[in-house]
This record gives C-alpha cells, sequence and structure tokens, in this order.
C-alpha cells in the first residue's frame, strides 16, 4: 500500500488547488491512504468529510512524527507526541475516528525527546486506529542517528493491531532483519525508494530484480514524470537518469545526450535503448 505526502487539513478544508493535485494517485497505487496533518479539530472534521466522499482513497493516515520547524510551530506532526499535546491529541484522533468513514491509521515517531511509544500507541489502538506505523526516531532527532528498533519492538508488543516498522530499511536483507527483530507486521520504506523504485518489486521478489524489470520502472517513472510536469518533465528526470545509469557501461555518454534532449518522445527512445 502507498500513502501521499502529508496533507494539511487546513488546505482541504478550504479546498486549496494544490492540496487537491497533491492527493492524486496512480491507479497502481491500491490501497491508498491519505495522510493527513492535523493541529485544529474542526478543519480536521471538514476534511475527513470530503475523503468520506472520495471514492478512490482507502483510508486515513495521520501524521504524528513530522519534524519540521514549521510543523513544530503550528502544532502538527510530531509535537502531538508530547505530553501536554496528549489530551489534544486524544481529542483530535477520537474525533477523526468518529467522523471517518474509511479506516484510520497512524504514524507516530517513539517519542518527542523521550520514549512515549507504549503509551501512545495503547491510546491510539484504544481510540479506534486500525493499524500503526512507527518510525524508530525522536522527533528532536530529525534523521539523525540510527532508527531505534528495540523502541519499535516496545510498541509492537504493548498492541493488539498491526504494526509497521519504520526507518533506515534500504533492501530485502535488512527489511526481513527488521521484520524478525521487531516482530512488526510489515515494513514501511521513505527514502529507501529514492533513486530506486523499485525497491518494493525487489522485495516482492526476496532481493533479486532483473535489468528488464528495473527499465520497466525506470520508463514508468518518467512516464510519471511527463504526465505531471509536460516537457519540463524532461529536464526535471535529467538527475533521475543520472542516478539510474551509475555502474552501467557508457553512462557518461548517455547523460550528455539526456542532458541535451528536451522532447519528452526523443528523451523517452534514449532511455528505452539504453537500459
Ligand atoms: C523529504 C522527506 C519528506 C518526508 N515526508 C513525510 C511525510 O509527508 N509523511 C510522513 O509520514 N513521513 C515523511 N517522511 C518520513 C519518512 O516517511 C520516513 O518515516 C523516514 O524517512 C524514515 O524512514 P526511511 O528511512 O525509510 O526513509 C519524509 C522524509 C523525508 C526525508
Amino acid at each position: 500500500m502507498t500513502f501521499s505526502e502529508m496533507i494539511n487539513v487546513n488546505a482541504v478544508a478550504y479546498h486549496n488547488e494544490k492540496t487537491t493535485k497533491m492527493m492524486q494517485k496512480s491507479p497502481l497505487e491500491k490501497p491508498y491512504f491519505i495522510q493527513i496533518a492535523a493541529n485544529n479539530i474542526e478543519n480536521a472534521v471538514k476534511a475527513v468529510e470530503i475523503i468520506n466522499e472520495t471514492d478512490w482513497i482507502d483510508g486515513i493516515d495521520i501524521n504524528l512524527g513530522c519534524p519540521v520547524n514549521k510543523a513544530r510551530r503550528s502544532g502538527f506532526g510530531g509535537v502531538l507526541l508530547k505530553d501536554e499535546n496528549r489530551n489534544f491529541l486524544k481529542e483530535l484522533v477520537n474525533t477523526i475516528v468518529k467522523t471517518s468513514k474509511k479506516p484510520v491509521s497512524a504514524k507516530m515517531r517513539i517519542g518527542f525527546d523521550k520514549s512515549v511509544v507504549e503509551d501512545r500507541a495503547k491510546l491510539l489502538e484504544d481510540l479506534g486506529i486500525t493499524f500503526l506505523t512507527i518510525h524508530g526516531r525522536y522527533v528532536k532527532q530529525m534523521y539523525k542517528g540510527n532508527a531505534n528498533y528495540d523502541e519499535i519492538k516496545k510498541g509492537v508488543k504493548a498492541v493488539n493491531i498491526p504494526v509497521i516498522a519504520n526507518g533506515d530499511i534500504t533492501d530485502y536483507e535488512k527489511a526481513k532483519f527488521v521484520l524478525d527483530y521487531t516482530e512488526a507486521a510489515g515494513v514501511s520504506i521513505g527514502r529507501g525508494a529514492v533513486g530506486k523504485p523499485w525497491i518494493f518489486l525487489e522485495m516482492k521478489q526476496k532481493g533479486s530484480i532483473t535489468p528488464e524489470q528495473k527499465k520497466e520502472v525506470i520508463l514508468e517513472h518518467f512516464n510519471q514524470m511527463i504526465y505531471w510536469y509536460g516537457e519540463y518533465g524532461v529536464i526535471l528526470f535529467r538527475k533521475h537518469a543520472h542516478a539510474y545509469s551509475k555502474g552501467i557501461a557508457k553512462a557518461s555518454e548517455f547523460r550528455s545526450k539526456m542532458n541535451s534532449v528536451k522532447d519528452p518522445d526523443t528523451a523517452r527512445e534514449l532511455i528505452e535503448e539504453y537500459f
């Protein structure tokens, strides 16, 4: 399954056009959950009511982990794990679960600056969250240090709902290790897919992938870039073409051709030929 990037409920509630575009998905994404960031109960209700009426969205995921300054200042994401916000968190999640006609999940970090993983996991379970993703870092850490799988394991043990382990999973072996170690029901992948979008297929195939399969994913990525950005997608795709050609023969020739082309069909031909 896939999750959208974090969508602010205040923007959804007021039908912000850019936000509506951010909510779109590919037909290949199913099930697909919209992840919401909320700091306001009234707007959360409005956003959930809109999502209720949107049939291609399968569920809602509540962001309880975003560490960026803007989120901290505005009171959504990871700050909701602070003790002083526990009552608000409870009211917010309760309202979202009661309003939503679709399953509601949550994605949390292990705490703001101290572990609250067991307490918040239990609280979320009691409030009717159907499954929980835990990113094994404190909010204060941002992305520093390693994901703490012991803390994720504590979360897994504390609840009966499925827990998805998250953080620093970059290949099949690591995913297997994390699943065994934490006893989580699944894993989720963020940065591991950046530059390597075939990671999901690779994992399904227990760590192996053919060059033809990689090519198919690269072409799909290119086609989606053109779909979203039009001709400008060719320029935006350059950096990906560079990354994908790393370690393959005649990469510099391919890269310089990609750097000079502007027309999507010619670029697609180059990609088809090269990979
Ligand atoms: C640029 C960037 C944007 C992110 N945006 C979101 C987001 O919108 N929602 C979310 O739950 N996590 C977001 N994350 C966090 C990742 O989903 C993930 O929890 C974290 O990076 C650790 O897992 P990973 O090592 O698999 O990436 C973002 C991470 C990065 C680096």
